[in-house]
Protein backbone atom coordinates (compact mmCIF):
# COMPACT_ATOMS: atom_id res chain seq x y z
CA UNK A 1 0.00 0.00 0.00
CA UNK A 2 3.29 1.77 0.48
CA UNK A 3 3.19 3.14 -3.83
CA UNK A 4 -0.33 4.50 -3.38
CA UNK A 5 -0.75 6.70 -0.11
CA UNK A 6 2.61 8.39 -1.00
CA UNK A 7 1.54 11.69 -1.54
CA UNK A 8 2.10 14.32 1.19
CA UNK A 9 -1.73 14.12 2.84
CA UNK A 10 -0.36 16.26 6.40
CA UNK A 11 -0.20 19.69 4.88
CA UNK A 12 0.35 21.91 8.54
CA UNK A 13 1.18 20.94 11.78
CA UNK A 14 1.01 22.99 15.00
CA UNK A 15 3.69 22.56 17.62
CA UNK A 16 4.38 25.02 20.30
CA UNK A 17 4.03 28.71 18.98
CA UNK A 18 4.57 27.14 15.48
CA UNK A 19 2.21 26.60 12.49
CA UNK A 20 4.62 24.17 9.93
CA UNK A 21 4.02 23.69 6.70
CA UNK A 22 5.31 20.13 5.84
CA UNK A 23 6.80 19.43 2.80
CA UNK A 24 7.06 15.35 2.58
CA UNK A 25 4.46 12.44 3.03
CA UNK A 26 5.10 10.55 6.22
CA UNK A 27 3.33 7.44 6.95
CA UNK A 28 1.21 8.54 10.01
CA UNK A 29 -1.09 5.45 11.15
CA UNK A 30 -4.50 5.19 8.55
CA UNK A 31 -6.59 6.97 10.71
CA UNK A 32 -4.78 10.26 10.47
CA UNK A 33 -5.34 10.16 6.75
CA UNK A 34 -8.70 12.47 6.07
CA UNK A 35 -6.59 14.92 8.00
CA UNK A 36 -4.49 18.31 6.57
CA UNK A 37 -3.76 19.69 9.97
CA UNK A 38 -2.05 17.72 12.61
CA UNK A 39 -1.64 19.21 16.11
CA UNK A 40 1.32 17.87 18.36
CA UNK A 41 2.16 18.27 22.30
CA UNK A 42 5.60 19.89 21.72
CA UNK A 43 6.90 17.79 25.07
CA UNK A 44 5.58 14.59 24.40
CA UNK A 45 5.28 14.95 20.50
CA UNK A 46 1.73 13.20 20.70
CA UNK A 47 -0.16 14.43 18.10
CA UNK A 48 -4.04 14.97 17.47
CA UNK A 49 -6.62 16.01 14.96
CA UNK A 50 -8.23 18.52 16.81
CA UNK A 51 -6.75 21.80 18.53
CA UNK A 52 -9.27 21.16 21.71
CA UNK A 53 -8.02 17.13 22.17
CA UNK A 54 -4.54 18.99 21.74
CA UNK A 55 -5.84 22.08 24.56
CA UNK A 56 -7.10 18.84 27.05
CA UNK A 57 -3.92 17.55 26.20
CA UNK A 58 -1.64 20.18 27.26
CA UNK A 59 -3.74 20.54 30.83
CA UNK A 60 -3.04 16.87 31.95
CA UNK A 61 0.66 16.14 30.10
CA UNK A 62 3.24 16.69 32.61
CA UNK A 63 6.70 16.52 30.35
CA UNK A 64 7.88 20.65 29.86
CA UNK A 65 11.29 18.92 28.07
CA UNK A 66 11.50 15.94 26.15
CA UNK A 67 11.96 12.66 28.21
CA UNK A 68 15.50 11.09 28.56
CA UNK A 69 18.60 12.37 29.91
CA UNK A 70 19.57 15.78 29.86
CA UNK A 71 23.65 16.02 28.46
CA UNK A 72 24.44 19.45 27.26
CA UNK A 73 23.30 22.84 28.67
CA UNK A 74 25.16 26.12 28.29
CA UNK A 75 23.37 29.10 28.09
CA UNK A 76 19.34 28.39 26.67
CA UNK A 77 20.20 25.55 24.62
CA UNK A 78 19.85 22.15 26.01
CA UNK A 79 20.64 18.61 24.37
CA UNK A 80 18.24 15.88 25.77
CA UNK A 81 19.62 11.72 24.89
CA UNK A 82 16.73 9.84 24.21
CA UNK A 83 16.63 6.26 23.98
CA UNK A 84 14.72 4.41 21.72
CA UNK A 85 13.92 1.82 23.54
CA UNK A 86 12.95 3.43 27.07
CA UNK A 87 10.67 5.99 25.12
CA UNK A 88 9.12 4.08 22.41
CA UNK A 89 6.28 6.20 21.79
CA UNK A 90 8.46 9.24 21.52
CA UNK A 91 10.67 7.86 19.24
CA UNK A 92 8.12 6.57 16.68
CA UNK A 93 6.67 10.39 17.56
CA UNK A 94 9.46 12.24 16.71
CA UNK A 95 10.53 10.34 13.35
CA UNK A 96 6.48 10.87 12.18
CA UNK A 97 7.64 14.43 12.33
CA UNK A 98 10.95 14.03 10.68
CA UNK A 99 9.44 12.20 7.98
CA UNK A 100 7.72 15.13 6.82
CA UNK A 101 10.59 17.03 6.13
CA UNK A 102 12.60 14.17 5.07
CA UNK A 103 12.65 13.18 1.36
CA UNK A 104 14.44 9.84 0.96
CA UNK A 105 14.79 8.39 4.68
CA UNK A 106 12.97 5.41 4.89
CA UNK A 107 11.34 5.67 8.48
CA UNK A 108 12.78 3.23 10.90
CA UNK A 109 9.43 1.69 13.11
CA UNK A 110 12.51 -0.27 15.07
CA UNK A 111 13.46 3.06 16.84
CA UNK A 112 14.97 0.50 20.00
CA UNK A 113 18.62 0.46 18.33
CA UNK A 114 18.10 4.34 17.84
CA UNK A 115 19.47 7.10 20.28
CA UNK A 116 17.44 10.36 19.78
CA UNK A 117 19.37 13.94 20.66
CA UNK A 118 16.98 16.35 20.39
CA UNK A 119 18.06 19.82 20.42
CA UNK A 120 15.68 22.69 22.59
CA UNK A 121 15.43 26.13 23.45
CA UNK A 122 14.70 26.19 26.68
CA UNK A 123 12.65 29.55 28.98
CA UNK A 124 10.51 29.64 32.05
CA UNK A 125 7.53 27.27 29.66
CA UNK A 126 9.79 24.38 29.00
CA UNK A 127 12.46 23.33 26.75
CA UNK A 128 11.15 23.54 23.14
CA UNK A 129 12.42 21.34 20.71
CA UNK A 130 14.77 23.58 17.76
CA UNK A 131 15.69 20.00 16.04
CA UNK A 132 17.46 16.50 16.70
CA UNK A 133 19.46 13.55 15.11
CA UNK A 134 19.48 10.56 15.64
CA UNK A 135 22.07 7.61 15.78
CA UNK A 136 22.12 4.12 15.80
CA UNK A 137 23.48 2.55 18.73
CA UNK A 138 25.74 0.10 17.30
CA UNK A 139 27.03 0.79 13.41
CA UNK A 140 29.09 -1.45 11.33
CA UNK A 141 29.59 1.21 8.96
CA UNK A 142 30.50 3.91 11.40
CA UNK A 143 28.01 6.16 11.21
CA UNK A 144 27.76 8.65 13.79
CA UNK A 145 24.35 10.18 12.49
CA UNK A 146 21.71 8.69 10.76
CA UNK A 147 18.69 11.51 10.33
CA UNK A 148 19.33 15.14 11.10
CA UNK A 149 16.61 17.96 11.18
CA UNK A 150 16.11 21.15 12.24
CA UNK A 151 12.22 22.57 12.00
CA UNK A 152 11.80 24.94 9.54
CA UNK A 153 11.07 27.91 12.00
CA UNK A 154 14.83 27.45 13.21
CA UNK A 155 16.35 26.60 10.21
CA UNK A 156 19.29 28.77 8.71
CA UNK A 157 20.49 30.29 11.96
CA UNK A 158 23.49 27.58 12.52
CA UNK A 159 21.30 24.72 14.25
CA UNK A 160 22.51 22.60 11.72
CA UNK A 161 25.99 23.15 12.18
CA UNK A 162 25.63 22.95 16.27
CA UNK A 163 23.61 19.37 15.58
CA UNK A 164 26.55 17.93 12.80
CA UNK A 165 29.53 19.25 15.54
CA UNK A 166 27.37 17.51 18.57
CA UNK A 167 27.65 14.13 17.20
CA UNK A 168 31.23 14.33 16.27
CA UNK A 169 32.10 15.51 19.49
CA UNK A 170 30.16 11.97 20.27
CA UNK A 171 32.38 10.54 18.45
CA UNK A 172 35.47 11.88 20.14
CA UNK A 173 34.24 11.01 23.71
CA UNK A 174 34.16 7.88 22.03
CA UNK A 175 37.57 7.58 20.55
CA UNK A 176 36.08 6.51 17.00
CA UNK A 177 35.97 8.30 13.53
CA UNK A 178 32.31 8.79 12.38
CA UNK A 179 30.57 9.90 8.73
CA UNK A 180 26.64 10.96 8.28
CA UNK A 181 24.65 7.63 6.61
CA UNK A 182 24.08 8.14 3.09
CA UNK A 183 22.36 9.53 1.24
CA UNK A 184 22.40 12.81 2.21
CA UNK A 185 19.97 15.36 1.29
CA UNK A 186 20.60 18.79 -0.53
CA UNK A 187 20.66 20.68 2.40
CA UNK A 188 22.58 17.70 4.70
CA UNK A 189 25.08 17.75 1.91
CA UNK A 190 25.55 21.34 1.69
CA UNK A 191 25.83 21.50 5.87
CA UNK A 192 27.96 18.58 6.21
CA UNK A 193 30.55 20.64 3.13
CA UNK A 194 30.35 23.82 5.26
CA UNK A 195 31.38 22.03 8.75
CA UNK A 196 34.14 19.79 7.21
CA UNK A 197 35.50 22.44 5.44
CA UNK A 198 35.58 25.23 8.25
CA UNK A 199 36.70 22.57 10.68
CA UNK A 200 39.63 21.31 8.70
CA UNK A 201 40.95 24.59 7.28
CA UNK A 202 40.96 25.90 10.50
CA UNK A 203 43.32 23.16 11.73
CA UNK A 204 45.09 23.75 8.54
CA UNK A 205 46.19 27.82 9.10
CA UNK A 206 47.25 27.12 12.10
CA UNK A 207 48.72 23.97 11.97
CA UNK A 208 52.64 24.18 11.21
CA UNK A 209 54.69 21.94 9.03
CA UNK A 210 53.06 18.98 7.54
CA UNK A 211 49.63 17.16 8.89
CA UNK A 212 48.06 13.92 7.23
CA UNK A 213 44.84 12.71 6.69
CA UNK A 214 45.16 10.28 9.40
CA UNK A 215 46.23 12.86 12.10
CA UNK A 216 43.23 15.36 10.90
CA UNK A 217 40.84 12.42 11.26
CA UNK A 218 42.58 11.68 14.71
CA UNK A 219 42.11 15.14 15.68
CA UNK A 220 38.46 15.75 14.32
CA UNK A 221 36.92 12.32 14.31
CA UNK A 222 35.92 13.01 10.71
CA UNK A 223 36.33 9.94 9.02
CA UNK A 224 39.06 9.84 6.44
CA UNK A 225 37.26 9.36 3.35
CA UNK A 226 35.48 12.99 3.64
CA UNK A 227 38.71 14.55 4.82
CA UNK A 228 39.89 13.60 1.36
CA UNK A 229 36.67 14.44 -0.59
CA UNK A 230 36.50 17.63 1.29
CA UNK A 231 39.93 18.95 0.52
CA UNK A 232 39.56 17.61 -3.07
CA UNK A 233 36.58 19.46 -3.79
CA UNK A 234 38.36 22.21 -2.99
CA UNK A 235 41.05 21.48 -4.70
CA UNK A 236 43.85 21.38 -1.76
CA UNK A 237 44.78 17.94 -2.42
CA UNK A 238 47.91 17.45 -4.78
CA UNK A 239 49.62 13.95 -5.67
CA UNK A 240 53.30 14.08 -5.57
CA UNK A 241 55.87 11.06 -5.90
CA UNK A 242 52.83 8.71 -5.32
CA UNK A 243 51.61 10.38 -2.12
CA UNK A 244 48.68 12.93 -1.73
CA UNK A 245 50.03 16.64 -0.29
CA UNK A 246 47.71 18.65 1.13
CA UNK A 247 48.47 21.80 0.05
CA UNK A 248 48.07 25.18 2.83
CA UNK A 249 48.34 28.36 1.34
CA UNK A 250 46.86 30.78 3.60
CA UNK A 251 45.27 33.20 0.86
CA UNK A 252 43.86 30.30 -0.31
CA UNK A 253 42.46 28.78 3.11
CA UNK A 254 40.78 32.24 3.98
CA UNK A 255 39.03 32.70 0.28
CA UNK A 256 37.67 28.79 1.06
CA UNK A 257 37.08 29.83 4.69
CA UNK A 258 35.03 32.44 3.49
CA UNK A 259 33.04 30.78 0.96
CA UNK A 260 31.93 27.93 3.37
CA UNK A 261 29.51 29.90 5.73
CA UNK A 262 29.01 30.92 9.05
CA UNK A 263 30.63 28.92 11.66
CA UNK A 264 26.91 27.87 13.47
CA UNK A 265 26.33 27.74 16.80
CA UNK A 266 29.35 26.30 18.95
CA UNK A 267 29.17 23.17 21.01
CA UNK A 268 30.62 24.36 24.23
CA UNK A 269 32.03 20.49 24.96
CA UNK A 270 33.15 21.51 29.18
CA UNK A 271 29.58 21.40 28.86
CA UNK A 272 29.19 17.84 27.75
CA UNK A 273 28.28 15.61 30.31
CA UNK A 274 28.60 12.19 28.72
CA UNK A 275 29.31 8.49 28.34
CA UNK A 276 29.13 6.71 25.08
CA UNK A 277 26.39 3.64 25.66
CA UNK A 278 27.43 0.34 26.22
N1 LIG B 1 19.56 27.45 1.10
C1 LIG B 1 20.89 27.41 0.86
N2 LIG B 1 21.81 26.91 1.75
C2 LIG B 1 21.33 26.43 2.89
C3 LIG B 1 19.96 26.43 3.21
C4 LIG B 1 19.06 26.98 2.25
N3 LIG B 1 17.74 27.02 2.49
N4 LIG B 1 19.81 25.90 4.44
C5 LIG B 1 21.03 25.55 4.86
N5 LIG B 1 21.96 25.86 3.93
C6 LIG B 1 23.39 25.59 3.97
C7 LIG B 1 24.21 26.82 4.18
O1 LIG B 1 25.49 26.58 3.66
C8 LIG B 1 24.25 26.89 5.69
O2 LIG B 1 25.33 27.61 6.20
P1 LIG B 1 25.29 29.23 6.24
O3 LIG B 1 23.95 29.65 6.80
O4 LIG B 1 26.43 29.58 7.10
O5 LIG B 1 25.47 29.68 4.80
C9 LIG B 1 24.41 25.45 6.06
O6 LIG B 1 23.65 24.74 5.09
C10 LIG B 1 23.96 25.03 7.44
O7 LIG B 1 23.14 25.98 8.00
P2 LIG B 1 22.62 25.79 9.50
O8 LIG B 1 21.85 27.03 9.85
O9 LIG B 1 23.72 25.37 10.41
O10 LIG B 1 21.68 24.53 9.32
P3 LIG B 1 20.11 24.40 9.57
O11 LIG B 1 19.80 24.61 11.01
O12 LIG B 1 19.34 25.20 8.59
O13 LIG B 1 19.94 22.83 9.30
C11 LIG B 1 19.53 20.95 7.94
C12 LIG B 1 20.42 22.17 8.17
C13 LIG B 1 20.08 20.10 6.78
C14 LIG B 1 19.49 20.09 9.19
C15 LIG B 1 18.10 21.49 7.57
O14 LIG B 1 18.14 22.14 6.34
C16 LIG B 1 17.02 20.45 7.55
O15 LIG B 1 16.53 20.03 8.58
N6 LIG B 1 16.61 20.01 6.34
C17 LIG B 1 15.54 19.04 6.20
C18 LIG B 1 15.99 17.67 6.61
C19 LIG B 1 17.21 17.20 5.88
O16 LIG B 1 17.34 17.35 4.68
N7 LIG B 1 18.13 16.60 6.64
C20 LIG B 1 19.32 16.01 6.13
C21 LIG B 1 19.00 14.63 5.71
S1 LIG B 1 20.46 13.80 5.24
NA1 LIG C 1 21.38 11.81 7.35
Amino acid sequence: HEEFTKVKNIATIELGRYEIETWYFSPFPPEYNDCVKLYFCEFCLNFMKHKEQLQRHMKKCDLKHPPGDEIYRSGTLSMFEIDGKKNKVYGQNLCYLAKLFLDHKTLYYDVDLFLFYVLCECDDRGCHMVGYFSKEKHSEESYNLACILTLPPYQRKGYGKFLIAFSYELSKKEGKVGTPERPLSDLGLLSYRGYWTRVLLDILKKHKGNISIKELSDMTAIKAEDILSTLQSLELIQYRKGQHVICADPKVLDRHLKAAGRGGLDVDVSKLIWTPYK
